[in-house]
């Protein structure tokens, strides 16, 4: 049996504290206007551990935004997708449960970085198309400020922390349905963006380094996402039977905003068509679709088509067409 899977509800959280590109400045040999015109990103949002900011804490916020009303001990299976845990485990999505008391739900992490949102949701939709469950929160978070290098001008200026949530229940509603989608990985691309757990040895008997900084061969990664990602979209708006011009928004990972203009430009879009809020959060990974999503739903037509798509270290990349009405 397949069933529908219907969007119920967003949320997303982004920490408190703000740091701007001029902030940036005082520390790197960089300029405002280099990342801004390079980029588009103007600042990014940063974790206050001073404040208990931190992947759960945020993850908990959007998630309960996200269920809204919806009891908690009702939630039947949880995804969080993230890259950059508190903890390598417990899971995030494990203590997500224990935080929103969802006892009766199954909770685990997923690792697909940038893609990990587009990932989670696929996947969770699986459990709800086939049957098992009739519905699941999925997480999209990242804390990566705690895993760059501040002084590395490639990645530090990139990065910012954040958590998107969205809430789905099995439903055969026609104008809210998951269309098609598309997820693709090619792990020959690993070394291109990489975050590296070096334990200790045996022998040495002490860890001296247990994870190095966030590596990124920008250049490398800016041409695969320009080149995978308006075909990835041209063979999942074939799934769905649609063109891509049927296509009313893209709701794009948040990389950089000449990715997005040229996604626009190859398939003949305005560039408005790619949603964008990159110049208030930067990269927020596998945050950066729901946060995006959440924050334009409001401005969305009541009822449209969107794309989603995600790409990032793995190499993964990952495209989704849903039929959305506002609710
Ligand atoms: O979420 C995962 C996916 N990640 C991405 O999609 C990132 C994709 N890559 C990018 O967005 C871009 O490659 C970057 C923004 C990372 C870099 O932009 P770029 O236009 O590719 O710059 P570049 O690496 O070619 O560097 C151009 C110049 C170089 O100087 P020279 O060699 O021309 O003298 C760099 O040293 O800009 C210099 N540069 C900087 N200058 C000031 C590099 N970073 C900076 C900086 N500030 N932060």
């Amino acid at each position: 049996m397949n069933f529908g899977v219907e969007i119920k509800g967003l949320g997303s959280a982004s920490p408190s504290k703000i740091v701007c590109n001029e902030d940036l400045e005082q520390f790197l040999e960089t300029s405002s206007e280099w990342i801004k015109t390079r980029t588009g990103i103007s600042e990014r949002r940063v974790c206050d551990p001073s404040k208990q900011e931190n992947g759960l804490s945020l993850s908990l916020e959007a998630a309960k935004k996200a269920l809204g009303n919806f009891a908690p001990e009702k939630i039947d299976l949880i995804i969080v997708a993230t890259s950059t845990p508190d903890f390598l485990y417990p899971s995030t999505a494990c203590r997500l449960q224990e935080a929103l008391k969802a006892k009766n739900a199954v909770a685990f992490d997923l690792s697909a970085a940038c893609s990990g949102f587009v990932f989670g949701l696929v996947n969770a939709a699986q459990f709800l198309q086939n049957g098992t469950y009739k519905n699941a929160l999925i997480v999209g978070v990242d804390i990566h400020s705690r895993f760059l290098d501040w002084t590395d001008r490639s990645t530090s200026i990139l990065f910012g922390d954040a958590a998107g949530a969205v809430f789905i229940e099995r439903s055969d509603s026609e104008k809210n349905q998951l269309l098609a989608f598309n997820l693709r990985s090619d792990g020959s691309g690993g070394d291109d963006l990489s975050l590296k757990c070096v334990g200790g040895e045996y022998q040495a008997g002490k860890i001296e380094k247990p994870l190095e900084a966030v590596f990124m061969n920008g250049k490398k990664i800016y041409s695969f996402a320009i080149k995978t990602i308006p075909d990835l979209i041209a063979e999942v708006a074939h799934s769905a039977k649609i063109s891509t011009d049927e296509i009313d928004y893209l709701i794009c990972h948040q990389a950089n905003q000449r990715i997005l203009d040229s996604i626009a430009e190859k398939l003949n879009w305005p560039k408005e068509k790619c949603l964008s809020n990159i110049s208030k959060y930067g990269n927020t990974s596998a945050a950066s679709i729901p946060l995006a999503w959440d924050e334009f739903a409001e401005t969305l037509p009541k009822e449209c088509t969107l794309a989603l798509a995600g790409f990032g270290a793995g190499l993964t990349w990952g495209s989704v067409i849903w039929k959305w009405k506002a609710f």
